[in-house]
């Protein structure tokens, strides 16, 4: 069991938690993830270690579906079955001058740790955050404490700029501070609008992509991704790839494939939540006592 030391929500369905594991914390670098269940009849999901220290690790988390709101269901005390890695190949942090680092939605926790190692690597940083609206926009703090600009885009214009992250992007290119680097992270549409903008200007860019995993160890073949024609296992291969590279089409059509299932969970899980004598600890650990 792995305890959680402190959990505290970042925006409405995005929670930060803290969890006691000593062993991962002092073994992992920017860029990887843990697979976590729950439960022990609990799925088992990824998540990027947003940060560590001696003995915490660092997640957020963003209530999709049934695992990630279950989860987040969770406090300071309760404690999580299982957390394995790290996992996936760390970051590639090199100096390239000016780094771009965009962050779409809950993509900004998992861009956070590798913008903080190529800072670290001397690079002038700049980051475009861009969200829905105003309350979904995650980490803009913590990303002005190192980053040399922080730019943040609206879909709704509710704060910073309204428009699309591509649009901050593109004013970068054009400004005297043109990115030796692109990375991106975020929902697929947006990483593939990203690959679309810096392909023309021939920018290195490179995306973490979320491929549905199960192992995490390049054995069940559940998180194959088509780059450069290969196909590759992005919790070893990955999770970072050259963006110019990914096929996107395939890695949308197979995040869709459980759709169905994954949503009829959901609405059994939501069902459970509007029940008046349901308790959290007992779904979070089904077959222990009740409190
Ligand atoms: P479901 O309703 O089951 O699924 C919702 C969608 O999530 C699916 O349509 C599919 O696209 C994706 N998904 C479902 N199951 C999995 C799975 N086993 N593995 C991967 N994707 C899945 N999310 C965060 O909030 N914070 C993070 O730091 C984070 N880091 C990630 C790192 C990696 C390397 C990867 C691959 C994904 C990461 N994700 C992260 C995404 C997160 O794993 C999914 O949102 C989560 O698994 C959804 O589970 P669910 O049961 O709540 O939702
Ligand atoms: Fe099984 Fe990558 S998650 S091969
Ligand atoms: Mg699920």
């Amino acid at each position: 069991m792995y305890r959680i030391i402190e959990a505290s929500w970042l925006a409405p369905e995005v929670k930060r938690f803290r969890l006691e594991a000593p062993e991962i914390a002092r073994k992992q670098r920017a860029g990887q993830f843990v697979i976590i269940r729950v439960h022990e009849q609990g799925e088992r999901i990824p998540l990027t270690i947003a940060a560590s220290d001696e003995r915490t690790i660092t997640l957020i988390v963003q209530g999709l579906g049934k695992t990630t709101r279950l989860l987040n269901q969770l406090e300071a005390g309760d404690a999580v079955r299982d957390v394995v890695g790290p996992l996936g190949k760390p970051s590639d942090i090199h100096y390239y001058g000016t780094v771009a680092v965009i962050g779409g939605g809950v993509g900004t926790a998992i861009a956070y740790p590798t913008a903080r190692a190529f800072k670290f690597a001397g690079n002038r940083v700049v980051a475009i955050l861009g969200a829905r609206t105003r309350d979904l926009l995650i980490l803009e703090a913590e990303m002005r404490e190192f980053c040399d600009e922080v730019h943040v885009t609206t879909d709704d214009g509710s704060y910073g700029v309204k428009g699309l992250v591509t649009d901050s992007l593109q004013a970068v290119i054009a400004s005297d501070n043109r990115p030796g680097l692109v990375l991106a992270i975020g929902p697929i549409p947006m990483m593939r609008a990203v690959a679309e903008t810096t392909r023309p200007h021939g920018i290195k860019t490179v995306v973490s992509l979320n491929p549905i995993m199960v192992d995490g160890t390049g054995m069940c073949g559940g998180c194959r991704v088509q780059v450069a024609g290969r196909s590759q296992f992005a919790c070893v291969d990955g999770p970072e790839f050259d963006a110019h590279a990914v096929d996107f089409k395939i890695l949308a059509a197979r995040n869709a494939m459980y759709r169905e299932a994954e949503q009829r969970s959901l609405a059994e899980f939501n069902a459970q939540r509007l029940d008046p004598h349901h308790c959290r600890l007992t779904e979070a650990h089904p077959g222990s006592p009740p409190p």
